[in-house]
């Protein structure tokens, strides 16, 4: 896969590898799982919030009157975890990005279509603006990619544009980016990992296991 000429950014940082390193390992328990996860996040959202419009403010520093640039407030950012597993990710969203919505998607896999069914989208009609909306969804596995672009498809019915949403992930697999790409080439894709494949089962490989598992401790 020819990344450069996607629309995705795969982070690259030692930090970031080796909390990889961490997180992939089955022997490390759900505490340590999500220290090393939370670690990686804030680098993610940084990246998929890196476009967001600027605006000018004049501050005064105890010395001088100075010219700062600030995150237009005007715009509205939806933060959007996919349940459960993208839960992880908006401690650090919301740190980084106060004055965001969250906007839970409450979805899980059919474990023989693969297929996503729909539980929980609260509010619909969360969009105020939609020339100044920008959606970042968050789900740490980007495996087929049925989740994402069900998800993508129902931020831009509801009134986001596709050049102003952003998938981020922890880990992607090839087949989960060119489900994006095909369907909604716009969409940013941020991750820490572009991994090989994934199983017949919709696992990622090499992968982590099941992220929802090892972040909620719930591995039967
Ligand atoms: N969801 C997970 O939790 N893990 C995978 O490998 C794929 C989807």
């Amino acid at each position: 896969m020819k990344t450069q000429q996607l629309n995705i950014s795969v982070l690259k940082h030692p930090v970031i590898e080796d909390n990889l390193a961490i997180i992939r390992d089955k022997n490390t328990d759900s505490e340590r799982f999500k220290n090393a996860v939370r670690k990686i996040s804030y680098s993610l959202i940084l990246e998929a919030s890196k476009n967001l419009p600027m605006v000018e403010k004049t501050v005064e520093t105890p010395l001088v009157t100075t010219k700062c640039r600030v995150i237009d407030k005007s715009i509205q950012v939806i933060i959007a975890p996919i349940l459960r597993a993208g839960l992880i990710f908006s401690e650090a969203a919301s740190e980084l990005l106060p004055f965001s919505n969250i906007h839970h998607v409450g979805m899980y896999r059919n474990e023989e279509t693969l297929e996503p069914v729909w539980y929980y989208d609260k509010k619909k009609n969360i969009i105020d603006n939609k020339d100044k909306v920008f959606v970042i969804i968050l789900d740490p596995m980007l495996a087929t990619g049925n989740s994402a672009v069900d998800t993508i498809e129902n931020f831009i019915k509801k009134g986001a544009k596709e050049e102003n949403i952003t998938f981020v992930s922890l880990i992607a697999a090839p087949n989960g980016v060119s489900n994006i790409q095909e369907n909604y080439s716009k969409v940013k894709i941020v991750t820490a990992s572009l991994d090989d494949s994934i199983n017949e089962k919709g696992y990622i490989l090499p992968g982590l296991g099941d992220a929802g598992d090892r972040i909620f401790n719930t591995i039967e």
